[in-house]
């Protein structure tokens, strides 16, 4: 196997850092692809967390070449911060160890702002992660965005940036009555920051093309999950990018070769943060209770996680628009111990059954159909399981088709169990 996309299933969260971390051990390249710094992604070792917003999680790997890639929004004051974290919890990252696209699109303090002001005043929330990931990406759209490279001219960040601002500005003063910073300070400040990126700054296309040319082992990090993506998600309550795997051919490239091997990434359970429908959520003491023992807080806004049983129809769902073809299983651990278990075998809508989900489906308007399955037990100190286990793990590999190659058990890199070879 050469190439690998990991890809979130759900609502993002599933456990995307301790995957990519795990398996960046036998692997030459990690990229990052799409979304920014809205991700966070959480590796723990030893009782050390680190969560990463923008970072490849193959950083703590010395074997692993990191790469952002340019369909990647970029705020390069939360990369110098966290560059600084990183470096303080005594990881070191030079530019021999990560490149970042000369086409990343930026995120400018006025797309933080318009994120926040729509949020706050516009008719629909979202309940986005307030980093400017909508307007940034609607820069790119409308051809107005500035690039990374743009940081390292003066002349042509504030041509470029004047034209980006010219209608956000009558939306900040007339319609959101907001403050927003001076064109000149705003240039200064990206200017500042491109210098310190600078020796970051490369042609990654190419940089990937030859690595996957010499052979080299290429995992693809996703941000988000599938159900959040732009085309292929609960919409308007999405982020703005391709979340699923046609995000890593447009966001980063993968010349002449295909993807041997979509892992997606799996909640033994749902969550969900932000705004949207849920069908399967609980708002009873089991739903606190899954929250509680998950601790389920949002990894860049702190917010409560939204939690609820697995949902079957949307992680089928998942698997056909992403072309999935394993899944790793995480937090099972969270559901050991519970008084019961359900499955989401298949909705109720508009006077049919339906077992797979599908783009346009209301997802507020759908009753789910639940299978109740004997709760299980488990410590996993050893590697057998309980037959409820085996049970509840067997029922989610008939229903989507594909297997569980990965089971994980907790936060820590050794809980985890592989039942198919990745990467070696
Ligand atoms: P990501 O955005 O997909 O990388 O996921 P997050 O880092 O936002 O959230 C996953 C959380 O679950 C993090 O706090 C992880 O440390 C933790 N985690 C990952 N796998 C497991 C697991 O198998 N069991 C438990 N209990 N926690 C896990
Ligand atoms: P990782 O990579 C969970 C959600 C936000 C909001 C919606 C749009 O850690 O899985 P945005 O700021 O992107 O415009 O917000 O998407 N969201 C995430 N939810 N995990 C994430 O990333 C998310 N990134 C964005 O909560 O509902
Ligand atoms: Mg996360």
């Amino acid at each position: 196997m050469q190439s690998l996309a990991i890809i979130g299933s759900q609502w993002g969260d599933e456990g995307k850092g301790k995957i990519t971390d795990l398996l960046g051990a036998n692997c030459d390249v990690v990229v990052r692809y799409q979304g920014g710094n809205n991700a966070g992604h959480t590796i723990v070792v030893k009782n050390e967390k680190i969560v990463l917003h923008l970072i490849p999680s193959g950083i703590l790997r010395s074997n692993c070449l990191s790469v952002i890639g340019h369909g990647v929004v970029f705020d390069p004051e939360a990369f110098k911060e966290e560059l600084e974290t990183i470096s303080a919890a005594g990881i070191k990252v030079d530019h021999n160890r990560l490149k970042i696209s000369a086409n990343c699109t930026i995120i400018t303090r006025y797309n933080q702002i318009l994120d926040k002001a729509r949020e706050n005043f516009g008719t629909t929330k979202i309940g986005t992660t307030g980093k400017g990931i909508g307007p940034t990406y609607e820069d790119k759209a409308s051809r107005k965005a500035l690039k990374l490279k743009d940081l390292l001219n003066k002349d042509i960040l504030a041509k470029t940036l004047k034209e980006s601002i010219f209608e956000k500005k009558v939306l900040f003063e007339h319609l959101y009555n907001v403050e927003c910073p001076p064109l000149e300070e705003e240039v200064d400040r990206l200017y500042q920051l491109g210098q310190i990126i600078k020796p970051y700054v490369c042609d990654t296309f190419s940089i990937i093309d030859k690595a996957a040319s010499e052979g080299k082992k290429i995992m693809y990090e996703g941000a988000q999950g599938v159900l959040l993506d732009i085309d292929y998600g609960s919409y308007p309550f999405v982020t703005s990018s391709n979340t699923s795997y046609g995000g890593v051919y447009t966001g980063a490239g993968l010349p002449g070769k295909h993807l041997d091997e979509v892992l997606g990434i799996t909640k033994a359970y749902t969550t969900r943060v932000g705004e949207g429908p849920f069908p399967t959520e609980l708002t009873d003491d089991i739903g606190v209770q899954i929250q509680q023992i998950g601790l389920e807080f949002g990894a860049t806004t702190g917010r409560r996680r939204r939690c609820g049983w697995i949902d079957l129809p949307l992680l089928k769902y998942s698997v056909k628009a992403s072309n999935l073809t394993s899944i790793a299983l995480t937090k099972v651990d969270v559901l050991s111990g519970l008084s019961e278990l359900k499955v989401c075998y298949a909705y109720q809508y508009e006077g049919k059954q339906v077992d797979c989900a599908y783009q346009g489906i209301d997802l507020s308007k759908v009753e789910p159909m639940y299978m109740d399955l004997a709760p299980f037990n488990d410590d996993f100190s050893k590697n057998d399981f309980s037959k409820q286990l085996i049970d509840y793990i067997t029922t989610i590999e008939k229903f989507i088709g594909i297997p569980i190659g990965i089971l994980s058990y907790g936060a820590e890199r050794d809980e985890i169990i592989f039942r198919k070879n990745y990467f070696n």
